[in-house]
């Protein structure tokens, strides 16, 4: 297939660009680099040996994006561009909401405009609120915006009503929506990693700057929660199933498959997590086993809007998309310091 992938230069994008290619699919990558670096595209080019036709532009650029779509013959797209720091979204709400629907609303016209009705979209647990229990099944309950804390997760809500709203009207649309859980990890060839600007919001990016010395020490939000050692539980994924998940996501295109979920049997909605749960500290101690290193960390308070446990059922995607993450914690916690080791400054 030729797909568009939007946001390819960023962390998920990037590794998932690389299975694309290993998967024999052909890639367009529309990003702006307003979180990501070109230098992500050239590696995933040296790792598959395959060349990636990439556009340097913003999707507020409906302009733009005609073009990209007049010129190439695109089968499905898919969706990882947005904004995603949670603390931030709820500093600059209309920044996250201008850029997130905005951007999804102007590909998802410009796409039907050209008949194009294939789209994966990047979504989050975030959508199952704060009250959810685990394991979370697809079906727990969602679509209250009230019970998601910040602009940032209701962007992800906003965008999952509207396709359903969507999907409605229009039978030629296939519509997969991907709940990632916490994607965690980098490339095994340390040349693909997570590269977050300032100072890392979540666990494993931060935890890899103390390993190289860029970071003093970790600090853990609470060892108070209802878990087995205090610390919140979280179900991580390697980002490289993470992204196989999504090469297993497009057979959905190629299939008379109606989906049980709303939407005119045309959208179709998959958690993508391990099922496992592991609390900070077990990240902390394997990060500190498999890696042969020490990791400094105080306990500090909780931080706001957090859980104590989260991790999905994992079930619907093994069924029906025949898709079993492979890559365990060991994995995940060698691969990040194997990447910020390589790259102690990131891509720059
Ligand atoms: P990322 O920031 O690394 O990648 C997003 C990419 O989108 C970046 O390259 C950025 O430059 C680009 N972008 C942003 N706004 C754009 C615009 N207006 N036009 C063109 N490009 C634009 O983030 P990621 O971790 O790779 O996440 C990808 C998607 O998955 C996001 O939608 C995110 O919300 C979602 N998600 C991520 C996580 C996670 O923990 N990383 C968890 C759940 C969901
Ligand atoms: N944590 C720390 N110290 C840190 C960072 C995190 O102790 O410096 C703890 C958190 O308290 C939590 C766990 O590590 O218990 C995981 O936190 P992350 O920030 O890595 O991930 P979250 O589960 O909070 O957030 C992730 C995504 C969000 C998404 C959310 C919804 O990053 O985009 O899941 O499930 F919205």
């Amino acid at each position: 297939m030729n797909i568009l992938v939007a946001g390819g230069a960023g962390y998920i994008g990037s590794h998932t660009i690389v299975e694309l290619l290993n998967s024999g699919h052909n890639v367009i990558c529309v990003d702006n680099l307003s979180n990501s670096s070109k230098v992500a595209i050239d590696r995933v080019e040296e790792i598959t040996n395959k060349k990636v036709l990439f556009y340097k532009t913003d999707l507020s650029d409906k302009n733009s994006l005609n073009d990209i779509f007049e010129n190439n013959r695109i089968d499905a797209c898919i969706m990882f561009a947005g904004l995603k720091a949670v603390g931030e979204s709820t500093k600059k709400p209309l920044l996250y909401y201008m850029n997130n629907l905005t951007s999804f609303m102007n590909l998802v016209e410009v796409m039907i405009s050209h008949n194009c009705y294939n789209i994966i979209f990047s979504s989050s647990a975030t959508v199952y609120g704060l009250l959810a229990k685990s394991p979370i099944s697809e079906d727990s309950y969602v679509g209250d915006l009230g019970k998601i804390t910040n602009p940032y997760g209701k962007t992800k809500l906003i965008i999952e009503q509207m396709l359903f709203d969507i999907a409605k009207v229009n039978d030629k649309l296939k519509i997969v929506i991907l709940r990632y859980f916490n994607p965690v990890g980098a490339h095994k060839s340390g040349l693909l990693g997570e590269d977050p600007r300032g100072i890392p919001n979540n666990l494993m990016p931060y935890i890899a700057k103390v390993a190289v010395g860029k970071m003093e020490k970790l600090h853990i939000y609470g060892n108070d929660y209802n878990t087995k050692d205090g610390t919140g539980v979280r179900d991580y994924i390697h980002v490289v199933d993470l992204a196989m998940g999504h090469v297993a996501a497009l057979k959905i295109f190629e299939t008379n498959k109606k989906s049980e979920d709303s939407g005119n049997g045309n959208v179709f909605v998959y958690n993508l997590g391990t099922g496992v749960g592991y609390s900070v500290l077990d990240v902390v101690n394997t990060y500190e086993k498999v890696n042969n290193i020490k990791i400094n960390y105080v306990i500090d308070g909780r931080r706001d809007g957090d859980v104590d446990t989260l991790y999905c059922n994992p079930k619907k995607a093994r069924e029906e998309l025949n898709f079993k993450p492979q890559l365990g914690l060991d994995d995940m916690c060698r691969d990040s310091y194997n990447f910020q080791k390589n790259n102690p400054n990131g891509y720059n």
